[in-house]
């Protein structure tokens, strides 16, 4: 698959689908096709910065996803944990910088404890910001954006005339991340699922069948690939 090195794709973001649908197919527990998604993300990381993508932003736990069974829930945060413990070391030293957005106070105590360490420990590292969001919903997102400024308007430290775009990006939950230029949603769905609205506004979207934990370099380098053949226009002429 050729890449062309020139025009790699600043931010790349992940809807990460199908997980519970592979292990279904096999006759295995959900969770079996949440821990099988972990194989991915290594990959990804290493040919993400191997191709010199500065931004990759997961969608690992949506606010919608909270209304699944407590079981279901309570095994992918036990999943994040155990990622968070067995990676970081390999994120520290390969200069990956982890963070993450969403309402995290949601979080249950331990893995939001795992990530503020992990945070910390590669917050030096700048080759590439990996960016899980978690407890995330871009509806909810902006509604707390709104609601900053509003206080912020009533204190009198703004005019609601000089509320500007940047102002209003610099509210929101994922106000560091820069515009997505490529989403890749994997698992065969064709829609977004309240994720980074605001960011994707000019992303190029690329839709692949392979289930999450199928998902290999091959199909990275296919997403990079169908990028790279759009003709990026932002709404002027040629
Ligand atoms: C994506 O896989 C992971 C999360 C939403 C946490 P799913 O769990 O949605 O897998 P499917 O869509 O049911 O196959
Ligand atoms: C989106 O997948 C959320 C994540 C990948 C974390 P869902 O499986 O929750 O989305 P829908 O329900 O198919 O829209
Ligand atoms: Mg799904």
């Amino acid at each position: 698959m050729s890449v062309n090195s020139d025009n790699i794709p600043n931010h790349v973001a992940i809807i990460m689908d199908g997980n519970g649908r592979w292990a279904e197919a096999r006759g295995l527990h959900r969770s079996d096709g949440h821990r099988a998604g972990a194989e991915p993300v290594r990959m990804l990381l290493k040919s993400a910065h191997k191709k010199g993508v500065r931004f990759l932003t997961l969608f690992t736990f949506s606010t919608e996803n909270w209304a699944r069974s407590d079981d279901e829930v309570n095994n992918l945060f036990g999943l994040l944990v155990q990622y968070i413990d067995s990676e970081t070391a390999e994120l520290l030293s390969s200069g990956v910088r982890l963070t993450a957005t969403g309402d995290l106070q949601r979080l249950p105590a331990p893995a939001l404890e795992a990530l503020r360490e992990a945070e910390k420990a590669t917050s030096q590292n700048t080759d590439l910001t990996l960016t899980l969001a978690l407890s995330y919903g871009s509806r909810a997102e902006l509604a707390a954006a709104a609601r900053s400024l509003a206080s912020e308007v009533i204190l009198g430290l703004y005019d609601p005339q000089n509320l500007t775009e940047e102002l209003f990006r610099s509210h929101l939950w994922s106000s560091t991340l820069p515009d997505v230029d490529l989403l890749i949603r994997t698992g065969g769905e064709k829609r977004v699922s309240n994720f980074l609205l605001w960011h994707l506004a000019y992303a190029e979207l690329h839709f692949t069948d392979t289930l999450w934990p199928d998902f290999g370099e091959e199909d990275f380098l296919l997403a990079l690939n169908d990028f790279q053949s759009r003709k990026r226009r932002f709404g002027r002429t040629d």
